[in-house]
């Protein structure tokens, strides 16, 4: 039967509860917005009616049976799921969820090096016994991308007593790979497949977007509606297709993960970005890719760098030419008000809308005034950061349970070669882990790191140094 997507059930709900001018004697404590700062009233004011409790008639994220469940039931027929969860944690509560769902302690799993740090701290807490797979380097793009078939299945073939493979797809920059075939190679070993598809919620508007993994025959996708489609930060979506992950081992590790307390506004956003995306129009759809064509155009003027191809359209990439620095060129940007995405040591990702962008000719004369300060202020940078995953397959150096009792010290970066890291480095974003916590920390390593921060790339660290462990 076909579903009605124009419907917003949870949404519409809220919407009648504070149509009903409702009396507060519960949480949260703004009391529908009565009791808040007057300074910061006016840019809350429309948010915190909806910013309610479970009350009557509201349902409850962990147990539900009313608004809640529709909505999750409608994201469920759009996306072509068995079930769909609704997350008010990001995808880094989904990606912790599926992975604790399907291993414990000492079990073994097959991941993707390159994996953001959500899915590499699942594997801490879950206690698991990760085997790594690299990523290949592709030297067009200048950058990691994703695990070759090759090594993934000699990963599979020497750990067929694997319990689950971990990818990710698309990468931050919307390339995508073959995926299905390597899902189909985990799926002839019985081992189901998990994919970190936070980039990638707006696969399922189909041509000319890639195909999503769940379509694909993935067991769990974990999408970050906030990070592509008009939702709130933090409102994701979790989706299981499987035999063989139960939806009820996942519901239990998110109602650990996740508040009790979960926002309704970031559930409604959930509702509606649903509803916008299933209901968006073929020409709506042209209208943005021309729009995507005239920002291309435009940064393809710059001197400074050039655009590169990417499978998803609405990721624009611009590769700063060697001898300038990318976070120089961003800086520029940014004085001039214009902040993209993701700054690397080489790139600058800019992420499209899904609406045309209307401020193209701003764009156009930013990028020329950028380019004529550039002449004045050339930064050169050159970051050989190919070496980082040298090896095809990789395990820890020491297991979660020996690392747990372990004491550990911290040093200079320099003092730490050769010793395990106690701590993993990640340059954020993207939040992939350059060391990992259990990983040998290497020469290679620590220059990138040097290199990186030279460049100004933020590193999320509290303190100086590394940690290491005292063995
Ligand atoms: C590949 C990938 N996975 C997971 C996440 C975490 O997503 P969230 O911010 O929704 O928790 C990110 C965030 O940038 C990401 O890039």
């Amino acid at each position: 039967m076909k579903r009605n997507h124009h419907r917003m059930p949870l949404f519409e709900k809220l919407k009648q509860f504070t149509a009903g001018q409702p009396l507060s004697f519960h949480v949260p404590g703004h009391k529908n917005g009565t009791l808040f700062p007057k300074g910061a009233y006016p840019y809350f004011e429309q948010i915190l009616q909806l910013d309610v409790t479970e009350l009557p008639g509201l349902d409850d994220l962990h147990t539900p049976t009313a608004s809640i469940a529709e909505a999750e039931y409608l994201a469920s027929d759009f996306f072509g799921s068995d079930h769909t969860f609704f997350l008010v944690g990001g995808s880094t509560a989904g990606n912790l969820a599926m992975i604790l769902a399907v291993c414990s302690a000492g079990d073994k799993i097959i991941v993707q090096r390159n994996s953001h740090k959500s899915i590499i701290n699942g594997l801490e807490l879950s206690g698991a016994k990760p085997v790594f797979v690299a990523p290949e380097y592709d030297e067009e793009l200048d950058r990691y991308t994703n695990p070759s078939l090759s090594a993934l299945s000699e990963a599979l073939r020497k750990h067929p007593d694997a319990k689950a493979v971990v990818l990710t797809y698309p990468d931050y920059f919307g390339k995508t790979y073959p995926i299905q075939e390597m899902i189909d190679l985990a799926h002839a070993f019985d081992i189901p497949v998990l994919v970190d598809e936070a980039h990638g919620v707006h696969f399922s508007l189909g041509d000319p977007f890639p195909v999503s993994a769940l379509q694909l025959g993935a067991d769990v996708v974990v999408q970050s509606a906030h990070k592509m489609a008009p939702a709130m930060t933090m409102a994701s979506f979790l989706h299981v297709k499987s035999t063989v992950i139960q939806k009820e081992r996942i519901a239990h590790f998110l109602q650990i993960i996740q508040s009790s307390s979960p926002s309704y506004p970031l559930m409604a956003s959930l509702d509606i970005s649903r509803s916008f995306l299933a209901t968006l129009h073929a020409e709506q759809v042209t209208a943005i890719l021309q729009s995507v064509g005239n920002v291309r155009n435009a940064l393809q003027y710059a001197y400074y760098g050039k655009v590169l191809s990417t499978d998803d359209p609405l990721k624009i990439t611009f590769h700063v030419e060697q001898g300038i620095s990318a976070k120089a060129v961003a800086g520029l940007f940014e004085e001039r008000k214009i902040y993209p995405e993701l700054i690397t040591h080489n790139q600058l990702l800019f992420i499209h809308g899904l609406a045309p962008f209307e401020q193209v000719e701003v764009l156009k004369k930013t990028i020329k005034s950028v380019g004529e300060q550039l002449k004045y202020s050339r930064n050169h940078a050159t970051i050989e950061v190919a070496k980082l995953f040298s090896k095809p397959i990789q395990e820890l150096a020491l297991s979660y349970q020996e690392m747990s009792k372990l004491p550990y010290k911290r040093v200079s970066f320099t003092e730490g070669i050769g010793h395990i890291a106690a701590e993993a480095v990640t340059p954020y974003p993207p939040g992939i882990p350059f060391i990992l916590k259990g990983e040998t920390i290497t020469a290679a390593h620590v220059e990138t790191i040097e290199q990186l921060r030279k460049q100004g790339i933020g590193i999320q660290q509290r303190e100086q140094g590394i940690r290491i462990f005292s063995i």
